[in-house]
């Protein structure tokens, strides 16, 4: 998509607002020339009528080039705030796997990386705006003058423009490859503060690190940018040096082929010396929009469409939560991840099972064997590549997938966690939120105000309860946990399993937990247990009696 396109897209009132505003700002930057021009050469008798002429354009130029610089600022404003809400939303809407796909660093790179260099060249816009104007007043008033300096003008105009834009070409090439390795380069950063304890407890490895990984990246950002943009440099010189061999013509070259007066050539080289400022400013700033081009295509590649209508919300979501269902069934249900390398690729399924409410079921299975997969298939955020998932009989399908998910209350090992608590209109959240924290053992920690925790400056075992918090106030019908119970103490851990989940199962609500911990496996109806993405002949649909033969 092109940027001009983007930045017209919302406000074409606005726009034509703005560009009115520009040419008649133009004009009478042009039109003060001229009266410069013309009373050069007056008798004192004239200029007393010129100079009210001259101090009222004074006062329009001012007030149009206001005026534009205004709208267009409004303009570009509003589509910075465009880009901003339709980047997030696209994210938010983007398939989970594409994401994962594209990774944080890139997304982050983009989120704010591109759309920084997008908003510079946006908020250039009015300079561009106000200057193409006065150059093409000015170029009018140039052919008022004489046509044949118009010609002259516009050939060396056409000569610096083309020997611009050829070197433009490879100017974007260092340009893009800049970026890409800006994607590294944020990559790394992210590396420094998540893995910042590493890195200071291992000196070889932070040496290694800060030398060959930072320091490479930068210096290639580095190389990449100066290249490209000492090439605009060069572009920017050359056309300089076109317009001065220009004004040297015009005093040295053209008197000697034609008569000329003096009050004339005065004036051409008035206008001459006008325009250059500019031409001059234009050059400058439409290296922004060449890097912004670059950008926006990132942020396209990501597959992230910023065609998207925004504003479109879908029908209040609480309203679209099923309090009544019965089953949930996967049939034939698969999912591959695809990498570059051939071995190795893990294939899910096809899986076979059912859910019902008031149902607690274990999903038991070693390392790797898809069990968080199956976690993010069964709550809707992958889409099975074969079979499909059925509510109540009816298979779930593109349109219903974000109602089906709100079905599902899911904390999974890389939960994040909301300083806000689950959106809801009840009066007495806080109240109820801090019950809940009683129950959770984390009532003397922090509190529930307006909705929004008081901390969540707490260790990793507290922060996990409070993931229970949110599940429990969204109360969705199906309840799904990956490895929760992995850092909580022995305590605590037992009251999870002996008394939080048959208590989420007392209140009707099907519960999937995923566990390593078999002294709780006879707490579960069921337990599923997965190899290498495959079920278990035979479905552990086993009663604790049975479980334990099946272990053996
Ligand atoms: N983002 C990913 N991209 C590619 N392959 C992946 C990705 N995540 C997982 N896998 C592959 O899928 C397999 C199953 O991963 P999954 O996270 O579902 O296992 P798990 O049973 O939850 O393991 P754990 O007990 O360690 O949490 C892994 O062996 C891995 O090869
Ligand atoms: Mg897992």
């Amino acid at each position: 998509m092109n940027i001009i396109k983007f930045l017209l897209r919302n406000s074409r009132g606005l726009a034509l607002l703005a560009i009115i505003a520009g040419v008649l700002s133009g004009t009478s930057g042009a039109a003060l020339i001229g009266l410069i021009h013309a009373s050069l050469g007056a008798g004192p008798g004239a200029l007393l009528n010129l100079q009210w002429q001259y101090a009222a354009l004074c006062v329009v130029l001012l007030l149009t080039q206001y005026a534009s610089q205004v709208f267009v600022l409004r303009l570009s404003q509003g589509a910075i705030y465009d880009l901003r809400l339709r980047l997030s939303k696209s994210i938010i809407d983007a398939p989970l796997r594409g994401l994962e796909e594209a990774g944080s660093p890139r997304l982050m790179a983009s989120l704010t990386g591109d759309a920084a260099t997008i908003s510079a060249a946006l908020i250039n816009v009015p300079i561009i705006c106000i200057n193409v104007a006065t150059m093409l007043t000015c170029l009018v008033y140039v052919g008022v003058l004489s046509w044949q300096l118009l010609v002259g003008l516009l050939v060396f105009m056409a000569l610096s423009i083309a020997s611009y834009r050829l070197t433009v070409r490879k100017a974007m090439r260092h340009l893009k490859s800049a970026r890409a390795e800006a994607d590294t380069l944020f990559a790394h950063f992210r590396a420094i503060i998540e893995g910042n304890k590493e890195l200071k407890l291992q000196r070889r490895r932070r040496e290694e690190f800060y030398d060959e990984d930072i320091k490479t990246s930068a210096a290639t950002v580095r190389q990449h940018n100066l290249r490209g943009i000492t090439t605009y440099i060069l572009a920017d010189g050359w056309g300089r040096l076109l317009y001065f061999i220009f004004i040297g013509l015009l005093i040295y070259v053209v008197p000697r082929m034609t008569a000329v007066t003096v009050q004339d050539l005065t004036g051409y080289i008035l206008i001459i010396l006008y325009i250059r400022t500019p031409i001059t400013v234009l050059l400058n700033v439409i290296p922004s929009f060449s890097e912004a081009q670059v950008a926006l295509q990132k942020v396209n590649d990501l597959g992230l469409s910023l065609q998207k209508e925004i504003g479109k919300e879908r029908p209040a979501l609480t309203a679209e939560v099923k309090a009544a269902w019965n089953t949930v069934e996967l049939d034939g249900v698969m999912h591959a991840y695809s990498t570059d390398r051939e071995e190795g690729n893990f294939v899910l399924g096809p899986i076979d099972l059912t859910f019902r409410p008031g149902e607690l079921v274990f999903l038991v299975g070693g390392n790797g064997s898809g069990k968080s997969t199956f976690a993010k298939i069964l709550t809707g955020l992958y889409v099975p590549e074969a079979g499909e998932i059925r509510l109540d009989g009816r298979p779930v399908t593109s349109e219903t997938r974000d109602s089906y998910r709100q079905l599902f209350s899911a904390v999974f090992s890389d939960y994040f966690l909301f300083e806000r608590v689950v959106a809801s209109d009840d009066p007495d959240l806080d109240a109820r939120a801090h019950e809940y924290l009683v129950n959770l053992q984390l009532d003397h920690k922090l509190r529930v105000e307006d909705r929004k925790l008081s901390t969540t400056a707490l260790s990793q075992g507290q922060r996990k309860r409070l993931t229970l918090l949110n599940a429990y106030l969204e109360d969705r019908p199906f309840y799904v946990f990956d490895e929760w119970a992995s850092d909580q103490d022995p305590l605590f851990k037992r009251v999870f399993y002996t008394q939080l989940l048959p208590e989420l199962k007392a209140r009707g609500k099907a519960v999937l937990v995923i566990t390593h911990d078999d002294q709780y496996y006879h707490v579960a109806d069921r337990v599923v247990k997965l190899d290498y993405g495959h079920s278990v002949p035979g479905g552990y649909d086993a009663q604790p009696s049975d479980m334990e033969l099946a272990y053996a």
